[in-house]
């Protein structure tokens, strides 16, 4: 099976893009990384570059128009040759143009779980609204923002004490694994976008998948850790 040529979105500091970067050194990962393309020129792009990765820097303000800018990342990724996109932290709204021309083969990560806390500050919003299971999901990209169909989620506890900043590393740290996992499946067409909804391949003879499009957080995979988790979280 030929792997399937993935391009990474970024605007930060790229932590996702480089997880999926170090899933994909291994050559049975289904999917490789070609390129990895930043609307910022400080972005994590010395990671890719570290890596051996062509990147490109695609600002909005070298183009006269939003559509402009959107048809410049469309070159960009035909460019590259791309079979997939995969926005990391990308911190634009793509234009409905763009996103249907991908759309089925353009995903991405969201850091929360979806439908919930769509936007920005998830996880201060988690904190307030006092949810107890806060996380992360990859989802196909539709013209509506952190809308389309989930492909993966993982969760994590919200503890006692926790700010910003402690749920956010928490959360982070399962986008590091939750990505690779789902853009693994995408590649390798065992979950794909019809009609709007993820279709999953059925994962009867393949123990390891049955559970990777849901990653709960390790204390709950223990009954007796439950316990511990009643104890912890408010
Ligand atoms: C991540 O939390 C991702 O879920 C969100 O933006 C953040 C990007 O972080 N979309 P990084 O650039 O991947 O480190």
């Amino acid at each position: 099976m030929s792997r399937k040529r993935t391009v990474v979105l970024i605007s930060g500091r790229g932590s996702n893009m480089t997880a999926l970067i170090a899933a994909a050194a291994d050559p049975s990962y289904p999917a490789e990384i070609v390129g990895v393309i930043s609307d910022r020129a400080n972005a994590g792009l010395g990671i890719a570059q570290s890596r051996g990765i062509a990147t490109k820097v695609i600002q909005r303000a070298d183009h006269p128009s939003k559509d402009a800018h959107d048809d410049a990342i469309d070159a960009a990724l035909t460019g590259f040759g791309a079979d997939i996109v995969a926005l990391a932290g990308y911190m634009r709204i793509l234009g409905p143009g763009l996103v249907e021309k991908w759309q089925g083969r353009m995903v991405n990560i969201h850091p929360a779980l979806l439908p919930a806390f769509k936007g920005l500050d998830t996880h201060a919003r988690a904190i307030r609204a006092g949810v107890r299971i806060h996380g992360c999901s990859v989802h196909f990209v539709t013209p509506e923002m952190d809308d389309g169909p989930i492909i993966a989620q993982a969760a994590v506890p919200v503890m006692v004490g926790d700010n910003e900043d402690t749920l956010a590393a928490r959360v982070l740290k399962v986008e590091h694994r939750l990505y690779p996992l789902a853009l693994g499946l995408v590649a390798e067409g065992k979950a794909r976008m019809e009609k709007g909804h993820t279709v999953l391949a059925h994962f009867a003879d393949d123990a390891d998948n049955a559970t990777s499009v849901v990653m709960a957080p390790d204390p709950l995979r223990e009954e007796t850790d439950l316990e511990q988790l009643a104890r912890i979280t408010p």
